[in-house]
């Protein structure tokens, strides 16, 4: 059977949230909205429950993953400590597309962590993703909803296209507003360290802690935070990143007789297709994913995608686009 849809219009709320809160009791695998991307989520105390989530991924153990919770009070279920710098940065912008590594408890089952001695955790603000964990009231572990490598999700449909038949329920919140990742730091250190920049910049971290360590892996350097790999978030046709105008490698690749399509931020280009994507951060951030799933069903040899300037404010947007790229 396929995997059931259920719907959160305002009618069918409360019904889809009972399956859903029936269904993680169970151990079974809920993918839903959260304001960043779809999450796929699992009883987080539950390490049968979390295994399933690694296979229906095709995640490597070595990936830990985030916990979801309700309430800074839900934190003590899986956190030992909660540093000075937490308490800040939860205070600036929990709920929200912030996920915070801290000391694990001995309770939070090894695949969670991937052995290691901390836990990632974070409060999302989206109302259908609070609601459900409230009405939970358990962690829930979930990385993003999507096959190990491919793009997160930002819509039901995504969901649905990667993984039907290999979970449990999707839970459709309609498209995500924030659009990329959240932005994960290290708070068991002082300074905190950003392990991967997201919808929340390090100047907005740096008004609340003051200087941090912004160390993040670059695709060519090691890891410091497991999940980082270098090819990750990618969408399946090449992608290729230039500095600047790409209307000159597009019309290279078009004359060496390939089908190409570009993604910029300037209105009014001619040429092959042309994908045009807000000119600020968080607009551009927001449609992304989706301008990318779009690209990938169009069915072109190679995406060219003109990279924003190298500025905080597109920092996160560049680390994905580098990661995209083959
Ligand atoms: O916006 C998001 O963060 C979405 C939504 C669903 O919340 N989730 C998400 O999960 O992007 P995932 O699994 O795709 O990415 C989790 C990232 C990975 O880079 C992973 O390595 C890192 O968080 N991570 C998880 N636990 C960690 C830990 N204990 N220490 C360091 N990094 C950790
Ligand atoms: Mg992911």
């Amino acid at each position: 059977m396929p995997t059931p849809v259920l719907s959160c219009a305002a009618d069918r709320l409360d019904a889809s949230l009972a399956r859903a809160v029936a269904a993680l009791h169970a151990g079974k695998l809920v993918a839903f909205p959260t304001e960043t991307v779809y999450g796929l989520g699992a009883n987080a105390l539950d390490a049968d429950a979390v295994l399933r989530i690694f296979a229906a991924k095709g995640r490597p153990a070595t990936n830990p993953v985030i916990v979801h919770v309700a309430s800074i009070a839900q934190v003590a279920l899986i956190a030992s400590d909660w540093p000075d710098d937490a308490d800040r940065l939860a205070a600036a912008f929990w709920p929200g597309p912030l996920t915070l590594v801290l000391p694990r408890r001995r309770e939070v089952p090894d695949v969670v962590t991937a052995g290691g001695p901390t836990v990632a955790v974070r409060i999302p603000s989206h109302p259908v993703a609070l609601r459900l964990l409230a009405m939970l009231g358990l962690p829930v572990a979930a990385p993003s909803a999507n096959r190990s490598n491919h793009l997160s999700p930002t819509k039901a449909q995504h969901v649905f296209a990667d993984l039907n038949d290999r979970i449990d329920l999707i839970l459709d919140g309609g498209p995500t507003s924030g659009g990329i990742e959240s932005t994960v730091v290290d708070v068991t250190t002082r300074p905190a360290r950003l392990l991967r920049p997201g919808l929340i910049d390090p100047a907005a971290l740096e008004r609340i802690l003051g200087p941090i360590l912004r160390n993040v892996a670059t695709p060519s350097t090691s890891l410091p935070s497991p999940g980082m790999l270098a090819r990750h978030y990618a969408p399946r046709t090449p992608l290729e990143c230039v500095e600047g105008d790409g209307s000159a490698r597009v019309e290279e690749l078009l004359n060496a007789g390939l089908r190409v399509a570009l993604v910029t931020r300037q209105v009014s280009r001619s040429g092959s297709r042309i994908l045009t994507l807000p000119a600020d951060p968080v607009g551009y951030a927001a449609r992304l994913y989706g301008a990318l799933h779009l690209l990938d069903a169009e069915g072109f040899d190679r995406l060219i995608v003109e990279l924003p300037p190298d500025e905080d404010a597109w920092l996160a947007v560049r680390d994905r686009l580098r990661r995209a790229s083959s």
